[in-house]
């Protein structure tokens, strides 16, 4: 049982230099292609949430030896992707989506059997995303009668690529596929309705592996090939920068660096959108590490105004639409969102939760089918529940620097899983934050 309470006095500001946990995306990739390269894999920056702590679990009970983390340092001893083990019992993906879609697509290709399962947020979530266009491959993949978790995947299947376009824009389908597609014969190509996060082709090229883009939606690769290992910088998470962007934004006298941050363009989203409600990001020192973008952000209070978000940008920013609906608490005027049915099956339905709780804060947020209309106003204090949803409880917590009396966050302790440190790296930034309770 878990009883993780956030309590935040209002009031404050943000201030000063930080840097924010690992990316989350780019942190079980490593671990994922580093297993399945021919030689070592050295990883620094590495992110030691709860989730990917789960992908890399899974590989070391797969037989794949990875020394570490420590201070964000792993080493992954390849064992080539023929040279994984049957594990002895199910594999516990805990809350990740991203390792459960993932590995699905790995485990499709391998000579034995395996069993997913995960907790009750993640055996909710839709799994005939990935079985479906799996089986199309040859896999064979049992799922509950709803379509979800624990998957039975059944090994010793002959794989063979296919030409997928993707019903939803969704990287972690994109990215199941292409592990199948190392394991099939023949050419798998997947083409999105709209762009989505690249770190997976980017990860394949930098393990060597040849990778075919035709076009900005289309991506190629042929099965039977290998990857070599390498050394991978993970930058910083942009997912758990957009908390500080948006608390500094709203909160008067704020003036925040963050750094070595994670600005690929399938990632940064949220800067663009803060932008067009006003808000003041410098985008310093741009570089690349380890082939992704990374840049020093620098934010500082701004007033913010209501916008329609436009809808291409919604997969672009897709994972800070929490952060971002508290920005539009906080600003002059009406938001819009449309296009984002997919928040309806993240960690928790975060269209309904979120309005649930700025509702309990006194703004006006009405859901509708895809999307949410939220008025901004004045933020009171209250009681909010997360739901167990990490990034609505970190939302919430910032969403206190505009209010008018204390923000309690019930059901925190899945901060874990993308953000560890969370409250004490936030309150060095400014942000008056307690903890009650246990995990
Ligand atoms: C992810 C893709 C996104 C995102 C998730 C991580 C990834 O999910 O929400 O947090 O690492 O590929 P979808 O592919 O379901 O949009």
């Amino acid at each position: 049982m878990t009883t993780l309470t956030f309590v935040i006095e209002p009031g404050g500001a943000l201030r000063g230099r930080i840097r924010v946990p690992g990316d989350k995306s780019i942190s079980h990739r490593a671990i994922m292609f580093g297993a399945l390269a021919e030689g070592i894999t050295t990883v620094t920056g590495f992110l030691e949430g709860e989730d990917c702590l789960a992908t890399l679990r899974a590989f070391r009970a797969m037989g794949v030896r990875i020394d570490g983390p420590e201070r964000g340092r792993v080493t992954v001893h390849s064992v080539g992707l023929r040279g994984l083990h049957a594990p002895s019992g199910p594999l516990d993906m805990g809350n990740s989506g991203t390792s459960m879609r993932l590995m699905s697509g790995i485990l499709a290709g391998q000579a034995f059997d395996t069993m997913l399962t995960g907790d009750a947020s993640l055996t909710r979530r839709p799994m005939r995303r990935v079985t479906e266009p799996l089986a199309r491959m040859g896999a064979r993949i049992e799922t509950t009668e709803a379509g979800a978790a624990p998957l039975r995947i059944h090994g010793g299947q002959r794989l063979k690529g296919i030409d997928y376009a993707l019903p939803v824009a969704s990287a972690q389908v994109k990215s199941c596929l292409l592990l199948a597609g190392l394991y099939a014969e023949g050419m798998t190509r997947i083409t999105e309705p709209a762009p989505t996060r690249d770190h997976s082709e980017r990860m394949l090229a930098g393990f060597g592996y040849a990778l075919r883009r035709e076009g900005e939606r289309t991506v190629a690769l042929a099965g039977g090939g290998r990857l070599t290992g390498t050394e991978i910088d993970v930058p910083a998470d942009i997912s758990s920068a957009a908390f500080f962007l948006v608390g500094a934004s709203l909160a008067p006298g704020s003036d925040l660096l963050l750094e070595h941050v994670g600005v690929n363009p399938t990632r940064a989203g949220v800067i663009d959108i803060l932008r067009l409600m006003g808000a003041n990001i410098e985008v310093l020192n741009p570089r690349l590490a380890g082939g992704e973008p990374v840049a020093d952000l620098r934010v500082r209070h701004a007033p913010l105004r209501g916008i329609r978000i436009p809808a291409e940008r919604v997969p672009l920013a897709i994972d800070e639409f929490p952060a971002l609906f508290i920005a539009a608490a906080g600003a002059e005027g009406v938001t819009v969102l449309t296009g984002a049915e997919e928040l309806r099956v993240k960690e928790s339905d975060r269209i309904q939760v979120m309005a649930d709780g700025l509702n309990a804060l006194g703004i006006a947020a009405e859901p509708t089918a895809d999307g949410i209309v939220i008025q901004g106003g004045v933020l009171s204090g209250g009681t909010v529940d997360s739901h167990g949803d990490h990034r609505i409880a970190m939302s919430f917590a910032m969403a206190a620097l505009r209010a008018g009396g204390p923000i309690s966050v019930h059901d925190c302790a899945n901060v874990n899983t993308s953000f560890p440190g969370f409250v004490n790296l936030a309150r060095t930034a400014g942000l008056a934050i307690q903890e009650r309770g246990t995990v």
